[in-house]
């Protein structure tokens, strides 16, 4: 099984291509990345001899290096985690979102039906569901939920995924789409909420939190979305759309203070600071279908994964030193430059 896998040196696409050469040794792993600010290759290094597994330098909106890679590699499978993921980002600049979230979808799936690709998987996000109140713990987001975007960000995820939806309408697209909550764990971007408070307190520096910290968001263990994605593009039924999420609900506030316990750190380093724009106030995400077409369910509880996480990054300085410093940007160049 040859399975190309787009955004594989960011955050959840590299857990998911450790998962799949482990999960499965006989399947090639084929990782096309632009690595934009966001990719890091270095995060690759421990799979780059493994005879399983090809890295290749690409922009997903680049229809010819798209085309060459797929008439070589002939993919059975295409998972697309390739976006502009960050929402702060999205709002001062929406243009390279909509490009590479809704272009780039485009592209992958025209080269996807052009070499007979048994089965192209969307890795969407619970925000094109736009948000819940607060006051209604009762209410979570189905798969029938209407999609109701707040930011561009998650505008250009809907976007795609109503792009994705045609493809399979219109063309007969052997598609799958997952939905999932916010995921946290190892090699996360340090601009994202959870490692961006770790590494600053560690620092002892102010850890900004947005608005009144009450937003709330559903939490998943990245290894549990690789295994939720796993079983999608093998067991999931076509044109179907599931949402993965683990009822792990927290406010932002609570996991600052758990992350400043944790580092046995002062709670005065919390400042808090003017609200995102346009700031979705909670997600919650009902897995009932996947559970019950697929059997999954989540395997590591936020108390666990969080200690696990935080750990890791007391661990692994070394990957996040380099990205902080942005000496990161360097390594493409540094290690394959001449290659
Ligand atoms: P990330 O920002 O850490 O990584 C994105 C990767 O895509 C990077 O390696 C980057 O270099 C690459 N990339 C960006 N533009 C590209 C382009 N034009 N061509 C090729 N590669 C490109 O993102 P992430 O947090 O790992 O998210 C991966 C996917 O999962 C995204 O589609 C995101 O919308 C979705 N998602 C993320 C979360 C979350 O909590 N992080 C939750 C649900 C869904
Ligand atoms: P983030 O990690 O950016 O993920 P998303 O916006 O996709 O949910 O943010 C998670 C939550 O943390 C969100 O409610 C915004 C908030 N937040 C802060 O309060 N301070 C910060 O510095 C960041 C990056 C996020």
């Amino acid at each position: 099984m040859n399975i190309i896998v787009t955004g594989g040196a960011g955050f959840i696409g590299s857990n998911f291509v450790f998962h799949m050469l482990k999960a499965h040794p006989d399947y090639r792993i084929i990782c096309l990345d632009k690595l934009t600010y966001a990719g890091n290759l270095s995060t690759l290094e421990p799979v780059m001899d493994n005879p399983n597994f090809r890295f290749v330098k690409a922009d997903i909106c680049d229809k010819e290096a798209v085309d060459k890679l797929f008439a070589e590699e002939k993919p059975d499978i295409v998972v697309n985690f390739a976006a502009e993921s960050h929402v702060d980002r999205s709002i001062e600049n929406p243009q390279v979102f909509l490009e590479t979230n809704i272009l780039g979808t485009s592209v992958l799936m025209d080269a996807s039906r052009k070499y007979g690709v048994k089965r192209y998987h969307q890795v969407s996000t619970d925000e094109v569901y736009g948000d819940l109140p607060l006051d209604r713990p009762d209410m979570f987001f189905t798969e029938s939920t209407p999609i109701h975007t707040s930011s561009p960000y998650s505008s250009s995820k809907a976007g795609a995924d109503l792009l994705v939806l045609a493809y399979y309408r219109t063309y007969g697209l052997p598609v799958t789409i997952s939905r999932c909550s916010n995921n946290y764990g190892p090699y996360h971007f340090p601009e994202k909420l959870i490692p961006l408070m770790i590494i600053r307190a560690l620092h002892d520096e102010s850890l900004p939190v947005y608005g009144d910290g009450l937003n709330v968001r559903d939490w998943l263990y990245v290894e549990d979305h690789c295994k939720a994605i796993d079983l999608i593009i093998h067991e999931g039924k076509i044109g179907e759309v599931y949402n993965v999420g683990g009822h792990n609900e927290m406010a932002n506030i609570d996991i600052v203070k758990l992350i400043l316990k944790e580092l046995g750190k002062s709670e005065d380093l919390i400042t808090y600071v003017t609200d995102r724009k346009g700031h979705d106030r909670r997600y919650a995400i009902d897995p009932t279908k996947i559970h019950n077409e697929l059997g999954w369910l989540p395997e590591t509880k936020f108390a666990d994964g969080i200690v696990k996480t935080i750990k890791w990054y007391l661990d692994n300085e070394a990957w996040w030193q380099p990205i902080v410093s942005g000496e990161y940007q360097n390594y493409y160049e540094k290690m394959y430059g001449d290659k």
